[in-house]
């Protein structure tokens, strides 16, 4: 019922690849910038373990899920084993390490939903954000970087669509917008959904992977290697698979009832997960569930307000992908 297509697409769509895999390859940041983000992680491990020599350190976020767009800021999680240890406190300390080894711009938010320690190298240029212990997130970095690896359409579709989000404003969490997390996580049900499909469900098969981190487990098949064939059933490019994916967030997604799970590989319903009320501020009018933490709606950031904002945004894009001539300049044409 979800993907039932509004209208045909367009005829003349398998035009718009070239264009659409040129923009894709623009923003795959270079070996270059690669590099440059490892001599900065190595010089923060050098610096952490100099006070906190059981530390680790754990690239997590888009520069390690593969969905990280040039010139992105890196996210970093330190890792510490020791119950006692106050959040604040050791964040404060590592500004004031970051401090006085020449880092710029060094900011400790230790009222943050979650706490970081912000930065800036001035040997590389990267921006770097440091929280502690968020090790669930170091989790679902691996479980999106997996499931780029089965199918290169993926990460193309997700690079179109973050880009178009942040073309468009609509990867503002803080205006109630949508995270980058989300629309990655929403481009994978996508292609869970397509027909023939053409990304398993990872968590629905044999666990070659498991851990538990907070009381969470993240267990899934991890041996990606082994489903690179897995979606060549079907042959539809990026064109196709962008109007296709507009289409469906503008006409097709049932708002009122619906959760989008990657865990499980389908839909499921508002009212399983007791998602149909407000409650503080949570008010789950799109429900993203987390693959991991499934009590999380990435969708609670977004209100009454922003919902209009986003679904006048995936109507206008699946409109330019239906109709517009040039839909890969009018697409993230700034708002
Ligand atoms: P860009 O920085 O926009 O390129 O993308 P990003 O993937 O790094 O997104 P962002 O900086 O917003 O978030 C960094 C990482 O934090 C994500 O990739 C997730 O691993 C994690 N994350 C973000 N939001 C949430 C959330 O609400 N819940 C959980 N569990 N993890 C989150
Ligand atoms: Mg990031």
């Amino acid at each position: 019922r979800n993907f039932k297509r509004q209208f045909e697409c367009r005829s003349d769509i398998e035009r718009l690849n070239a264009p659409f895999l040129s923009i894709y390859e623009s923003l795959i940041p270079t070996e270059e910038e690669k590099a440059k983000q490892k001599q900065l992680l190595t010089l923060l491990e050098k610096l952490v373990t100099k006070e906190w020599p059981e530390a680790q350190l754990y690239l997590y976020g888009s520069c390690a899920n593969s969905f990280g767009v040039s010139k992105s800021d890196i996210d970093v999680c330190f890792a510490i084993e020791n119950a006692d240890l106050n959040k604040s406190d050791v964040l404060l300390k590592l500004a004031d390490i970051l401090q006085s080894d020449n880092l710029q711009n060094v900011q400790a938010l230790t009222r943050a939903r979650v706490p970081i320690v912000k930065l800036m190298d001035p040997v590389t240029g990267i921006s770097c954000d440091i929280c502690i212990n968020n090790l669930l997130a170091v989790e679902n970095t691996k479980l999106l970087r997996d499931y780029a690896q089965i199918d290169v359409r993926l990460q193309q579709l997700a690079f179109i669509v973050k880009h178009w989000a942040k073309s468009r404003g609509v990867n503002e969490t803080y205006q109630g917008t949508l995270s980058s997390y989300a629309y990655v996580l929403m481009c994978i049900h996508f292609l869970q959904h397509c027909k023939p499909v053409i990304l398993p469900c990872l968590q629905g098969m044999e666990r070659t992977y498991a851990v538990t981190v907070d009381n969470v487990e993240c267990a899934y098949f991890d041996q990606v290697e082994k489903l690179r064939d897995f979606g060549c059933r079907n042959r539809e490019s990026i064109a196709q698979l962008v109007w296709a994916f507009f289409n469906y967030w503008a006409y097709c997604h049932d708002y009122t009832n619906d959760v989008i799970s990657v865990r499980t590989g389908r839909i499921i319903s508002k009212r399983s997960k007791d998602w149909t009320r407000r409650i503080r501020n949570d008010r789950h009018l799109i429900c993203i569930e987390d693959p991991f933490e499934t009590s999380h709606d990435l969708g609670r950031v977004v209100d009454k307000y922003s919902i209009k904002v986003l679904r006048e945004e995936f109507k206008r894009a699946a409109e330019i992908m239906q109709y517009d001539s040039d839909p890969c300049v009018t697409l993230f044409e700034p708002y």
